[in-house]
């Protein structure tokens, strides 16, 4: 068997620290960026490599990042950080919970979201390749503040130590290669050398970065493998850079769509997050964002300046102007423009929500059609009905919510309200301006408007005689 991949492998993944620089009450690798927190981002990276064994090191608010964990890596072990800070504790604590794995440890940051599995594959490799006891992986950025920088010895080849951007002299700070904060460590030499870490720093914490010195000091290798694309290194620290590394998982995200045959006129006002499907030659434009686990087929134009969620799209819609969650339009529907699906929409094939409507919790059938300005809600609309313009569900008592069924082929007019509980049959019409208030039955015609009165040649009060009034 080859090397490679007979060596056993365990992925810690560090996400106790409290991301001060956050200023937020949401743990900071619970933060989002295309719909993803932080730390699923890596865990979905940990789970490609198919490790042995998954840990994650917790502390600051843990209940609730090992509940987001858990759901993502069956038999996850979840570590918990004592009172003693730092990385370096972290990781030591992650090797007591598996005291007698050995192989190669790979140690990823939480908030370290753009890095793929292919780039810790690199590494791993070069790791494996020669032998190395502890691998880094490095870049060198055009501004390496706030990254640890790494000082090569003096054949350039090898690393002399760490050091953190709080210690170090102006000398170390100019250096422009930076920690990523991702690693592979032969276990033993982990082991060995993490237990003489020290907390002796600006911090007063154990780093987990100070272990590289000590191996460079028991005169074992250690390889620092430089990365070119340094943007898959970005470490999240403050929410500028949440910002920062959203705009690149975007730009990945939507590059892939548009390899697969999607357009997307204007990427940098598109924003899809990394659960969305959609069919090829689907035309997204401009201001659009499909979030959450939405799935649009083939052939549909969305946008522009649309936001759909959790929704599903059919083959051929055509959405524009909208707001939709948790709903689902059929294939060769049209909604908006200025629409509002709110959850529980559903929009038969072929059918129609148009110009400031706004539906909830109701089923429009096949080809029927909400043209505009209404509002439905609690009811369904059977097959190819067609409601004029102004039909307000009155779905709501003041204490409960009520449902209005209309059934096939029905005509309404304009500005009718449905006083639900009520019932509308087949192929019946409705008279304009009607308040519907009992059920209607199949085919018939209801008109609720009094007759018509006209008063001939009124004159208004302000302009009668005197002796009139
Ligand atoms: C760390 C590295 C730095 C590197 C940078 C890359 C150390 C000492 N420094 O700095 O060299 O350039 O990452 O992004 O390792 N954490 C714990 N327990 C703790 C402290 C932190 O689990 O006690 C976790 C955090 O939740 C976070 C990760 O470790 O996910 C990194 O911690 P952070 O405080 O962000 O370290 P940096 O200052 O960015
Ligand atoms: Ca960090």
């Amino acid at each position: 068997m080859n090397r490679m991949t007979s060596r056993r492998l365990a992925v810690v993944v560090l996400a106790a620290g409290k991301g001060t620089r956050m200023k937020s009450t949401t743990p900071k690798v619970l933060h989002t960026i295309a719909g993803r927190s932080l730390i699923g981002h890596v865990l979905h990276v940990t789970r490609e490599l198919q490790p042995e064994h998954t840990l994650l090191v917790v502390r600051h608010e843990r209940d609730l990042v090992a509940a987001a964990a858990e759901d993502l890596v069956p038999g996850l072990v979840i570590v918990d950080q004592d009172e003693v800070p730092g990385t370096g504790r972290a990781v030591e604590l992650a090797l007591a919970a598996i005291p007698a794995f050995e192989g190669d440890v790979v140690v990823l940051s939480g908030d370290v979201p753009l890095l793929d599995a292919a780039t810790i594959g690199t590494l791993l490799e070069a790791h494996r390749g020669e032998e190395f006891a502890a691998s880094i992986l490095t870049a060198r950025l055009a501004d390496p503040s706030g990254y640890g920088r790494v000082l090569r010895a003096a054949d350039g080849v090898g690393v002399e130590r760490i050091v953190e951007q709080a210690d170090a002299n102006d000398d170390e700070s100019a250096v422009d290669e930076v920690n990523s904060g991702t690693y592979v460590f032969r276990a033993d030499a982990l082991r060995g050398a993490i237990a003489r870490v020290g907390t002796a720093n600006a911090q007063g914490e154990k780093y987990l970065t100070d272990v590289i010195g000590i191996l460079r000091g028991d005169g074992v290798r250690v390889l620092a493998h430089e990365h070119r694309d340094t943007s898959v290194l970005l470490g999240v620290n403050d929410r500028s850079q949440l910002a920062e590394a959203e705009r690149i998982m975007n730009a990945r995200i939507i590059r892939a769509h548009q390899l697969a045959g999607v357009t997307v006129r204007d990427p940098a006002t598109t924003w899809i997050d990394v659960e969305v499907a959609i069919g090829a030659e689907t035309e997204i434009l401009p201001g659009t964002q499909l979030r959450g686990a939405t799935t649009i087929g083939a052939g549909a134009v969305i946008g522009p300046d649309t936001t759909i969620t959790d929704t599903e799209i059919g083959d051929g819609a055509r959405v524009s102007r909208t707001d939709a969650t948790l709903a689902v339009i059929g294939e060769g529907a049209t909604v908006g423009p200025f629409a509002y699906l709110r959850p529980g929409t559903v929009l038969g094939a072929r059918g129609k929500i148009g110009t400031y409507v706004e539906v909830k919790n109701s089923v429009i059938g096949e080809g029927a059609k909400v043209p505009h300005l209404s509002y439905i809600g609690d009811a369904e609309v059977g097959e190819g009905t067609n409601l004029g313009a102004g039909a307000i569900t009155a779905n709501y008592d003041g204490r409960h919510k009520h449902r209005t069924t209309i059934g096939a082929r029905v005509h309404t007019g304009v500005h009718n309200a449905f006083v639900a509980p009520v019932q509308v049959g087949d192929d019946a019409t409705i008279g304009a301006g009607a308040v519907v208030r009992r059920d209607v039955p199949p085919g018939a015609l209801a008109i609720t408007a009094a007759s018509q009165k006209n008063i001939e040649g009124w004159v208004p009060p302000y302009l009668r005689e005197p002796d009139e009034a």
